[in-house]
């Protein structure tokens, strides 16, 4: 991945870790959560009725939407009840103190 495809989206104080936020780099709606240091980036919008997944609440590597109770893994984008209904998982990475995350969807093994 180049260099030019990272976008600073926030400093990463701004994260605590078990935290969520949102974050809009170039207009798109993306999740941020930072579990055991580590920050991921995952579509922001729930595949169910779209509300916003930062109104959830995480548990470990788990966003539980607050309308409905779908529940997805941070790390992967699986709905946890049916695995083959994904977020889109983002590339993300912390610098220097800041956190950039890069749009195109990473594939998933
Ligand atoms: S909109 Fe998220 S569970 Fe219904």
């Amino acid at each position: 991945m180049n260099e030019k495809d990272w976008i600073y989206v926030m400093d990463e104080r701004d994260l605590p870790e078990g935290s969520i936020s949102p974050v809009y780099p170039k207009g798109v709606n993306v999740l941020l959560a930072k579990v055991d240091g580590k920050v991921y980036a995952l579509d922001g919008k729930c595949p169910h009725m779209g509300c916003p997944l930062f109104c959830g609440t995480l548990s470990g590597h788990t966003i539980t939407c607050a309308c409905h109770d779908w529940r997805f893994n941070v790390k992967t984008g699986e709905f946890i009840d049916a695995i083959e209904l994904k977020l889109k998982v983002y590339g993300a990475k912390a610098e220097n103190g800041r956190l950039f995350v890069s749009l195109p969807p990473m594939e998933q093994s």
